[in-house]
This record gives C-alpha cells, structure tokens and sequence, in this order.
C-alpha cells in the first residue's frame, strides 16, 4: 500500500528569529512545486509563530522539538503542548536522542507527552533508535521495542493514526555515518511488524516510519526507496534550503 511520504527537518538549537524567517522563507520558495510530499519544518520554539508568518498558507506544516506533559503551573523554562499549538503549529518531536541523551528523556516521560501532545491535537514524530554498543552487542531489536513499548502505552489504534515513528540509530546522528539502505530497512520492518502487534494490521500498514540520521541529497533515494520506509528526519541538511529542497524533490 502507499503511505504518505513525510519529510521533516529538524533545525536543533540553530537559527535566531531573523535567520530562521529567512530560511523558512527560502524552503517555501523552493518546494511550491511540491504537490504529494508532506512538509515539517521544526524550528526552536522562539521562532515558532514567526516562521508560521513566513510559511503562510502554503503546504509546510510547522513543528515543535520537544514539549512538557503539563497543561500548565509552576514549571519554569517549559513549554505545553497548547502553547506550541497556539503558534500554528501541528507536530511535534518527542523522544529525540539528544533529550534522551542530555535531558533524561525516558520511555516514560516520551509516553506521557505524546498523550499530551495527542490530547492537543498535536501529531507527535516519536524517536526511537539504538546507541553503537547497542548495535554491536545484538540488541538494537531489543531496545527499539522497549523505545516503542514505553512510547505508546496505554495508547489506542485511533490515536496512534495521528503518530509518526522516526527511526535514528543514535550512531549515524550527526556522524556523517549513514544506516544503509538494508540496515535501515530491516529495523523499520521490525517496528513496523511490532506495531502490527500491538495495535492491528490497518496501523501497521498506514504507520509512517520515518528514518534519520545523516540523510543528504546523495543517500536519499537509496533510504526512501526501501519499502518500509516512508519518509525522514532531516537534521544537518535542513539548515540549508538547498538541501533540504532537494532531499523533498528526491522524495516527490
Ligand atoms: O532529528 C534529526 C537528526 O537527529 C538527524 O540529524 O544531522 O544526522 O541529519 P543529522
């Protein structure tokens, strides 16, 4: 069957609000032409509601990196789902390697915020994915069933029809170093089968997997044509418009 394609570009902790108009200004022109292939674009949370300004009514959709699970209170620095979604946006990323890594993310806290991103109407793009040792120790399977288990507990086949998977070994973040197109493939399969598992053959088959990890123009056909994988989590190369229009041509 054919699933959306979804590409998404993960700006981190890049662009002032000034730069991240601009940028977004610049992937707007570049992708008018653009007709099947779903859009995000997640800048930092400064420059959510300007960036929705510049991208106007055309067909990007604007994300959030991260959010809090409360509605609101006491909690110093952090942001809620409503507020991300009263930006103009409709994703959000949950779960990322670099929250898990630097921020104490667990398959817990990612649980209780795609809820809380569910209950607001916002889409979650969930990041699992498996550390080097991880990999050479045999466990990836392992570990990304655990990540999917934890994520989407308690969780119904109606709710999971608005989620996005995002699979980033943790070792090809960043690193230049690619999954090939097999590895890649493989795991998605595997997430895809346990997803099955869990929540019935219709969410199996319509769940979006996306891949990330150093995708660039030049891997991006090999990775998007395996069949299992429906889309990717673009970081280093969103930052260019070039390339990250090109990664969105490749996949249209
Ligand atoms: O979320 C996207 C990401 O972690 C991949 O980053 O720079 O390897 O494309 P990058």
């Amino acid at each position: 069957m054919k699933r959306q394609i979804v590409i998404a570009g993960n700006w981190k902790m890049h662009k002032t609000n000034s730069e991240a108009m601009q940028l977004a200004n610049q992937v707007r022109i570049k992708t008018m032409d653009i007709t099947k292939t779903q859009i995000v674009i997640c800048p930092p949370f400064t420059a959510l509601a300007p960036v929705y300004e510049v991208i106007g009514d055309s067909r990007i959709h604007l994300g959030a990196q991260n959010m809090f699970w409360e509605k609101e209170g006491a909690f110093t620095g952090e942001i809620s789902a409503g507020m991300i979604k009263s930006t103009g946006a409709d994703y959000v990323i949950i779960g990322h390697s670099e929250r898990r890594q630097y921020f104490g993310e667990s398959d817990e806290t990612v649980n209780k915020k795609v809820k809380a991103a569910l209950e607001n109407g916002l889409k979650p793009i969930v990041c699992v994915g498996e550390t080097l040792e991880e990999r050479e120790a045999n466990i990836t399977l392992k570990v990304v069933s655990r990540q999917i288990r934890g994520a989407f507990a308690d969780l119904s086949a109606e709710q999971m029809k608005k989620v996005i998977v995002a699979y980033e070994p943790v070792w090809a973040i960043g690193t230049g170093k690619t999954a090939t197109p097999e590895q890649a493939q493989q795991v998605h399969q595997e997430i895809r089968q346990l997803l099955t598992e869990m929540f019935g053959s219709e969410i199996g088959e319509k769940m979006v997997i996306q891949y990330g990890g150093s995708v660039k123009p030049a891997n991006a056909e090999s990775l998007l044509s395996q069949p299992d994988i429906d889309g990717a989590l673009v970081g280093g190369a969103c930052l260019k418009a070039d390339s990250f229009s090109e990664i969105i041509h490749i996949a249209e």
